[in-house]
């Protein structure tokens, strides 16, 4: 074994960094032992110089991140600071004094994982990530590298925890989204600012890296078609139930049928209780991936937190000094299909969608013509809230009593179609007087 050790800077010492820093200097016979050689702390960055840091060395703290990265005798730099700048500046400059660098940081990586992958082959260095997507789930490098001789399909995700944690909570106590997110709020499962997981921003540049290698294509933040969490409802959720479903916020990547193109998509959709990623509960993420020869594979486990995290950012950092010590680089961007990505227009899959119409005769053949005239074919249609002996279709199954002001519910569950056919079936129902207002609309998946 090499005895003289790879140098390591650090940069950020929050909620992962510390754990990382941890894992490096408590467990470094092992480590030096797997690598071949044993790897030294060189330095950690940080914003605030005198925050108390418990296990952290004190002496290797630093403000002047630049200063680190530039020091020319760094062999990797591990990044754990988040964001895009400066950090999309210290990579760039690590890579220019010859490191290589992991790092944890999904938003930058589906900003602008195409120029860093191209600056790290520039300098010859490695670019590592497996930790920006699904935490301690090992997905990137299954993706990219056991998986390199299939064709991948479909992959299917739940990638975030807190939006996962407030539906899994919305489904087991009838709660609706505001206090299941207070509740997520309180155990420290949602930010005091929740937008980028609510929202699915989160979620979105996950599913944009997930593409991109899932497909050999290029795929950005900017690519993937997105919709939160903040308008699903008690009511769609009993809705699904009775279904045989269950709502979560998947993040969708799929190639289309005729192989020319590809979608990325993340909203929240109702999958049957049968499905692998309906038994998915609290903040634990899961991804599904169809491949042609390997079938569907199901990948498991804590998305977030600073340990789980740590040990995604350990297994890139002893891969990239193996790298380091046999002087050799490991997988780097495959895009060689150059798959164009498909508005979310295309995409074709089923719908639920949830209507408030007039309680009279004659309701539901009108809309189901609206439905037949956008080619929207409809599985089943189920009706609550109806006038005793109000003449419609025999066939709705009917539930729930009479609604106030001669009003129903109507719920329509589609056959597969474009979703740009079902946003016109849509806008026609609004125009009809006899649909007071559409509900909720919600894809169904998994199916
Ligand atoms: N937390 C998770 O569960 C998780 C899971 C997967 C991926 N990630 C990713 O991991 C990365 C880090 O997340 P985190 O939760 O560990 O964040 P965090 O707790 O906020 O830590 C960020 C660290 O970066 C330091 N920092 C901020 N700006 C800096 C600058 N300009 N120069 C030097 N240091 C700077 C901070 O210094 P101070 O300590 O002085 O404030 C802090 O140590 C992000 O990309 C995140 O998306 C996190």
């Amino acid at each position: 074994m090499r005895t003289r050790p790879l140098k390591v800077a650090l940069l950020g010492c929050g909620v992962v960094g510390s754990e990382v820093t941890r894992i490096i200097t408590t467990q470094s016979a092992d480590l030096a032992a797997r690598i071949g050689a044993p790897i030294e702390l060189a330095g950690i960055a940080v914003r605030r110089a005198n925050r108390v840091r418990a296990g952290v060395p004190a002496e290797l703290l630093t403000t002047d991140a630049t200063a680190l990265v530039k020091r020319g005798d760094i062999d990797v730099v591990v990044e754990v600071i988040g964001g895009i700048e400066p950090v999309r500046t210290l990579i760039t400059t690590a890579f220019e004094h010859g490191a290589s660098v992991v790092s944890a940081n999904k938003a930058l990586l589906a900003a602008d994982g195409a120029s860093l992958h191209a600056k790290a082959v520039e300098h010859g260095v490695d670019l590592y990530y497996e930790a920006a997507v699904a935490g301690a789930i090992p997905l990137i490098r299954p993706l990219r590298e056991s998986l390199a001789g299939d064709k991948v399909n479909r992959v299917l995700g739940i990638v975030n925890g807190t939006t996962n944690f407030i539906l899994d909570k919305m489904d087991s106590t009838g709660a609706g989204y505001s206090e299941a997110l207070d509740e997520a709020t309180a155990l420290g499962y949602a930010e005091a600012d929740p937008t980028a997981d609510v929202e699915g921003f989160d979620a979105a540049a996950k599913a944009a890296i997930l593409a991109g290698i899932a497909f050999h294509t290029r795929v950005t933040i900017d690519d993937v078609h997105r919709e939160g969490l903040t308008e699903v409802t008690a009511a769609d959720i009993a809705s699904a139930r009775k279904m045989g479903c269950t709502v979560k916020l998947l993040a969708i990547c799929e190639r289309a049928r005729d192989g020319r193109s590809v979608t990325a998509r993340v909203h929240p959709a109702m999958i049957p209780l049968s499905h692998p990623l309906a038994s998915v509960r609290g903040a634990y993420n899961a991804v599904f991936v169809e491949a042609e020869a390997a079938g569907q594979l199901m990948f498991y486990g804590p998305g977030a937190g600073g340990a789980p995290t740590a040990s995604a950012v350990l297994g890139d950092l002893v891969a990239a000094c193996r790298n380091k010590l046999a002087a050799t680089t490991g997988a780097g961007e495959s895009a060689y299909t150059q798959l164009p990505v498909s508005p979310m227009g295309d995409v074709v899959t089923r719908y639920h969608i949830s209507l408030d119409v007039a309680d009279k005769p004659g309701v539901l053949a009108q809309v189901a013509t609206v439905f037949a005239e956008h080619d929207v074919s409809i599985d089943t249609v189920r009706q609550q809230g109806r006038n005793q002996g109000s003449g419609d279709d025999a066939a709705v199954e009917q539930g729930g009593g009479r609604r106030e002001g001669g009003e129903a519910s109507l719920v329509v569950v589609t056959h597969r179609a474009p979703d740009a056919a079902l946003s016109a079936t849509v806008s026609s129902l609004r125009k009809l007087d006899t649909v007071r207002g559409v509900a909720s609309i919600m894809r169904v998946e998994g199916e």
